[in-house]
């Protein structure tokens, strides 16, 4: 008996306290920046300690049970921050980043550092997570002014020797998960992923004022299996994709997004100075464009090579957008000279599905494609029902060098697709575009399909 109970008290003795144990542990892993010297009263420079607890984070500094290393900048702070390098690789597994707070750019002139491209840069961390309800201002709007092209000289306007690319850029991150946060006014691009594979962005806010020149949204390249959902983009509509899908980039699922105002989700532009793209397996579904200047968009220079393959645009709600659908492969912007070119990217099973809504142009859907790729290939529309914004106005289609086919009714019709000569790759039944009669056809079509195989089903079951 008393074998047991001394065991019993052994027992006791070092069990119950354990997790008392572990909760220590735990609460020591999430280090915070106040503990570091951070002040977050929007004035002082807290670089040096977001510096030094990016090294006792990355570096796992209690990494002895097996929890997420994490560093919290708490809420109610604003912290004022020059250019920031969070360099990898960390000796932990993960590292998680928690923003409550919120991070602020030194005004226009009062940045000390001009060393690297971007505001803040995150490369080579592994299964980074950044996250949290703060916001990230840029403080942009004194730039903005001036970071116009002169259309006459073709250069840069003022003095911008120290603007940053990005106000948040990620190189060479596998498996980042950013979510929650709020971007406001960056310089340049709010945020840049680039050679990331595997990540998950969501939940997102991104805004700057309409006349914010190149404030793109996310920018993406050099990188594969990344998701962007649910989130809600709208930094102007002077040259500002919310989306822009660069070169490399595969397997790209952006779903759930309400972009506006801006560019639209943009593919390209691709092949500038004769650059040679490979962009395929992009889905962009459940997004909503807004006031845009474009909608579902892909650019093009003349002279590049490769291609941009395999994109869809799927259940696209359209308010007063630009250009709802386009492919432009003749881009160029006011700081080139463009020429004719004897190359170009190919653009390849390019598929539009369930489009509602209206257009602000009345070219709702422009195929501008260059012959000496042979022409934009086998572009699929299904279901297109896109209205003018404005009563009276007579919205259509315009095609160059197009091939392809639809599905359903197409409203404003396009007759100027050409057949493609490339079978389709969608299952369903493909009604081959030849001009107006096309739709035409499909209706006699339907009507009559529908009550025959009603009739046969009826039969077969009695
Ligand atoms: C097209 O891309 C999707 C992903 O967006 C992928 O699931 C599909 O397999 C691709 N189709 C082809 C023919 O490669």
């Amino acid at each position: 008996m008393s074998i047991i109970n001394t065991l019993i008290h052994i027992l006791i003795f070092f069990f119950l306290p354990l997790p008392l144990f572990i909760g220590i542990a735990h609460s020591q892993k999430i280090l915070d920046i106040t503990k570091y010297g951070a002040v977050g009263d929007g004035r002082t420079d807290d670089s040096p300690a977001f510096v030094n607890a990016w090294k006792d984070l990355c570096q796992g500094i209690n990494e002895a049970i097996n929890g997420i290393p994490t560093l919290n900048v708490p809420e109610g702070k604003t912290f004022l921050l020059q250019r920031l390098k969070f360099e990898g690789p960390c000796n932990t597994k993960n590292v998680h980043l928690q923003v409550l707070g919120n991070l602020l750019a030194p005004a226009r002139g009062a940045w000390k550092e001009c060393d690297s491209e971007d505001w803040l840069s995150f490369s080579n961390v592994e299964n980074l997570m950044l996250d949290g309800s703060g916001k990230i201002d840029g403080q942009g709007a004194a730039w903005w002014s001036t970071s116009q092209y002169d259309g006459r000289s073709r250069k840069l306007l003022g003095d911008n020797d120290c603007k940053p690319q990005k106000a948040l850029q990620f190189q060479n991150c596998q498996n980042l998960k950013l979510s929650g946060l709020t971007f406001l006014n960056s310089p340049q691009a709010h945020i840049g992923i680039n050679s990331c594979d595997n990540a998950d962005v969501s939940h997102l806010n991104i805004h700057a004022p309409e006349d914010s020149p190149n404030t793109d949204g996310i920018d993406i390249s050099f990188s594969s299996h990344v998701t962007i959902r649910d989130s809600s983009i709208g930094t102007g509509d002077d040259c500002d994709d919310c989306i822009s899908i660069g070169n490399r980039c595969s397997f790209l699922s952006i779903t759930n997004i309400a972009c506006g105002p801006g560019h639209g989700i943009s593919v390209g532009s691709l092949g500038e100075d004769g650059a040679s793209s490979k962009v395929d397996n992009i889905y962009v579904k459940d997004c909503s464009f807004t006031g845009t200047t474009n909608g579902a968009r892909i650019k093009t220079w003349q002279g590049g090579s490769g291609y941009a393959r395999n994109i869809t645009f799927e259940g696209i709600k359209l308010d007063r957008a630009q250009y709802p659908i386009i492919i432009d492969q003749y881009y160029c912007n006011g700081e080139h000279n463009c020429k004719s070119q004897s190359s170009a990217v190919v653009v390849a099973d390019v598929t539009y599905i369930d489009f509602e809504g209206t257009s602000a142009t009345e070219e709702a859907i422009k195929f501008d494609c260059d012959q000496v790729s042979g022409g934009c290939h086998n572009i699929v529309m299904d279901r297109i029902n896109i209205m003018p914004a404005v009563r009276d106005m007579k919205i259509f289609a315009t095609c160059n060098n197009a091939k392809g086919t639809y599905v359903g009714t197409t409203v404003p019709n396009v007759p100027c697709l050409q057949s493609s000569a490339t079978k389709p790759t969608r299952p369903t039944t493909i009604y081959t575009g030849s001009g107006g009669s096309g739709s035409a056809n499909l209706h006699i079509n339907y009507y009559l399909f529908c009550p025959l195989m009603t009739v046969l089903v009826a039969t077969a079951i009695f």
